[in-house]
């Protein structure tokens, strides 16, 4: 397993280009199976789990190739079984469970099991596909599921956290091929499910209300083939952005959408960070003391859950008491510990972290144990004197492309040491 060695103190300074939403390319890549013919889709961040979908869709039987940031997928012919261990490895790998279920009228995918960050429930998933007609059953380890065909339904999906990203991706492409129309009420908001809900439209499904939390399906009898960009990353945008202000340093990140990340520039500016937009592009810098902010995560627009663990370490500099709220999953603060090993002072108040910044951080070897909370470990190894070495660096592979040569490039101490 690699490490990264980081040695900090250097503000960054320069350019960095982000790429496209690897949640936006995995539910689009799962809705190429609505279609017989091929699906270009460009803008594909080069990561693990998109490699994983990549070989979870071949072992369903579709053809896919890959140029560079471009894929293209062609799911001819299709079976309904995808290979358990694949699928149980990547929990974004549930969203082929609506596609499969709306081409073939049948489908059985591995649970995608819980994670580090909570229990990762299905059953608003599940709640949608049976609205449809499907009958779904869990044994086994398995989710099957099957129709004769589905009918359009009007389904409620709002949990206990308000809206599911991958459970409203699941019902959109089930019902997108259903007999009438569905409507989707507290359907998620999030960027990247209005780039999936884009995508289908680009397909020839009649889909109206994208972008709000009532999503109203007209279902078609078939869908054709699309070349399609995915939307940048504005979780990798937010990352850089609170790199460059945690490091005291000046970077312009490039090829990003500021309009998908008003509650963080917000965030930052109110900590005295300076944002400015310039197109498709922001510069962030901070000439000026942080000041302590109270961060509780939310639904879109709300502040992202996935910049949470960014958040907290920026916290962890600024002098005063910062509060931060985790209000979408039930355990994200496995980072306050190996935070602690840098020296920072956070205590666990249930939902909340009291962040009390201002302590210098020190270098230690710390161990990643989710993808945002890697990336939290390695901005505080850019600020920490001395060395950090952050372990098991592969959560950090599956969502940020070559962040060891981007940070380099701005200035970092950073090197990858293969695993022994
Ligand atoms: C997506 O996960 C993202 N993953 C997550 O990003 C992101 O944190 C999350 O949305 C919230 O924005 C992908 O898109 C691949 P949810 P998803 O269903 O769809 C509860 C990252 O770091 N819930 O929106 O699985 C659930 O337990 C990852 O890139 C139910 O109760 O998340 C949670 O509390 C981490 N029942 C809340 O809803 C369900 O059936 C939101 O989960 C489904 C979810």
């Amino acid at each position: 397993m690699d490490s990264f060695i980081i040695t900090g103190g250097r503000p960054l300074e320069g350019e960095v280009t982000v790429g496209g939403a690897k949640n936006a390319a995995l539910p689009i890549l799962a809705a190429t199976l609505l279609t017989s013919e091929p699906c270009v889709i460009r803008r594909v961040p080069n990561l693990s789990d998109i490699k994983f979908m990549a070989m979870i869709l071949e072992s369903l039987g579709a053809e896919v190739q890959f140029d560079g940031a471009t894929i293209t997928v062609r799911a001819k012919t299709l079976r309904g079984v995808g290979d358990y261990d694949l699928i149980r490895k990547m929990r974004g790998s549930i969203c082929i469970l609506g596609p499969l279920l709306a081409r073939l009228h049948e489908a059985c995918v591995s649970m995608p099991g819980g994670c580090i960050i909570g229990a990762r429930p299905i059953d608003l998933h599940l709640k949608g596909l049976r609205a449809l007609g499907a009958s779904v059953m869990i044994e086994g380890g398995y989710v099957r599921a099957e129709c004769s065909q589905l009918v359009g339904s009007e389904v409620f999906l709002g949990g206990r956290c308000g809206p599911t990203v991958l459970g409203t991706a699941n019902v959109l492409m089930a019902a997108v091929l259903a007999d009438g129309i569905t409507i989707i009420e507290s359907a998620a908001c999030e960027p990247e499910l209005t780039d999936l809900a884009h995508f289908l439209s680009s397909m020839g499904a009649k889909i109206s209300g994208i972008g709000s939390p009532t999503l109203t399906i007209t279902g078609v009898r078939e869908l054709h083939g699309t070349e399609y960009e995915v939307i940048p990353d504005r979780i990798e945008t937010a990352t850089y952005a609170i790199a460059a202000a945690a490091t005291g340093g000046e970077v312009t990140i490039r090829g990003a959408n500021p309009n998908h990340l008003h509650a963080v520039i917000d965030k930052l500016k109110e900590a005295n960070v300076r944002v400015e937009r310039r197109g498709v592009a922001l510069t962030v810098r901070r000439p000026d003391p942080l000041r302590s902010v109270d961060v509780t995560t939310q639904p879109y627009a709300g502040f992202p859950t996935d910049v949470q663990a960014q958040m907290m370490v920026l916290m962890t500099l600024t002098p005063g008491i910062s509060i931060i709220t985790e209000r979408i999953f039930e355990s994200r603060f496995m980072h306050v510990g190996e935070l602690a090993r840098l020296g920072a002072d956070i205590a666990l108040e249930g939902p909340s972290a009291i962040v009390k910044g201002g302590k210098s951080l020190s270098g230690a070897p710390v161990m990643a144990s989710d993808l945002r909370a890697s990336a939290a470990l390695v901005l505080a190894g850019l600020v920490a004197g001395g060395q950090t070495q952050v372990n098991r660096i592969y959560h950090l592979d599956r969502g940020y492309e070559s962040m060891d040569l981007k940070l380099q490039r701005l200035g970092a101490r950073i090197e990858r040491v293969p695993g022994t």
